[in-house]
């Protein structure tokens, strides 16, 4: 596939954990800035231990690296850096996560991350017409009662943030844990998204829709095991946001080649392409759409249709939308 073409197509990215974005060069400038001892004595050491077995292996070291986030401007410039990397993958609009609990607990606060997460967001619209969410997640493994305390905490940035998430660790923390969060998130004017069905089972994604009302389903590969659960996603128009290569990073596929992404477009999913954490997977959005293309086949046609579905399921207004969707129609006209 040319990759102009890839290039060139309007994306949205709708499945990036900011913190996932620092790259391990950044991780030792920021040591060496605040002090902070590391438990690798390179960068070379530090990106040869990002070798997977699962989710909990990944999310160790994710949240070890995420330690070194101190002051206002790491917030900031780990947020320029993957917005200039957005920018030259093609990334016309992007839906950001990030997870309070793990800068509060370290007795970072929301003053600190929220004025350079937005700074970043700003400066991205103002340089590159880029357009932006924010979406707050919730650490899964933690209580509901810290949930909670996070969704007070984060009161004072409310117009800032667009929805609410839930990440980290899947099994054994099932969407139900945070069925009343979620009812109060909601009633405070908070769309809703949850991680569901990357490791844990069809059951998860269930929950995910009809406990926590979640307008897409983040990851969700797991669904193809449950027939009725595909028609449902299908009947509903509900968009899965799909990581590829993440996916083969945490061994939830084999090979990129073993993927269900083209099953589930083929059977009328509104699959996205998307790439979670870029700096420990091994590439952003528009590696994620290459290698993906590549190792099954995708035609223009398929590949269009993954952009125009990642537009169509953004939290942006109708209005933004068509002018992003009549381009991929003129792009894949172009041929
Ligand atoms: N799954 C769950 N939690 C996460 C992920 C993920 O892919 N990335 C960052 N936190
Ligand atoms: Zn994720």
């Amino acid at each position: 596939m040319n990759d102009d073409f890839l290039r060139a197509l309007p994306k949205a990215e709708l499945h990036l954990h900011i913190e996932g974005s620092l790259e391990p060069e950044t991780v030792f400038r920021l040591a060496g800035k605040h002090g902070v001892a590391l438990k690798y004595p390179s960068v070379e050491a530090l990106r040869a231990a990002y070798d997977f077995s699962d989710l909990q292996s990944f999310l160790d070291i994710y949240y070890a690296g995420a330690d070194v986030l101190r002051d206002e401007q790491d917030f900031y410039d780990m947020t320029w850096a993957y917005l200039e990397r957005a920018q030259a993958d093609g990334v016309v609009h992007t839906e950001l996560f990030f997870d309070p609990q793990t800068h509060t607990a370290r007795g970072i606060g929301f003053e600190v991350f929220m004025p350079g997460l937005k700074r970043a967001l700003d400066a991205a619209a103002a340089r590159f017409g880029i357009s932006s969410r924010l979406v707050m997640c919730f650490l899964r493994h933690l209580s509901e009662e810290d949930a909670f305390a996070t969704l007070e905490a984060a009161t004072p940035w409310r117009d800032w943030i667009t929805a609410v998430g839930l990440d980290s660790s899947e099994v054994g923390h099932p969407p139900s844990k945070f069925e009343r969060v979620f009812a109060r998130a909601r009633e405070l004017g908070y769309l809703t998204v949850a991680h569901a069905g990357e490791e844990g089972p069809p059951a998860y994604v269930y929950e995910a829709l009809d406990l926590l009302k979640v307008s897409r389903i983040d990851h969700g590969v797991r669904s193809l095991e449950d027939p009725a659960l595909m028609a449902r996603l299908v009947a509903e128009r509900m968009p899965l946001t799909v990581c590829p290569l993440s996916n083969v990073k945490l061994c939830v596929f084999r090979t990129l080649a073993e993927h269900n992404l083209k099953t589930m477009l083929d059977q009328g999913v509104a699959v996205t392409v998307n790439s979670d954490d870029p700096a420990y997977f091994g590439g952003y959005v528009l590696e994620n759409y290459r290698q993906t293309a590549a190792a099954l086949g995708l035609t223009r046609a398929e590949v269009a249709q993954l952009a125009r579905n990642s537009i169509e399921a953004a939290f942006l207004p109708e209005a933004e939308k068509q002018p992003h969707l009549a381009r991929i129609d003129a792009l894949l006209a172009a041929g």
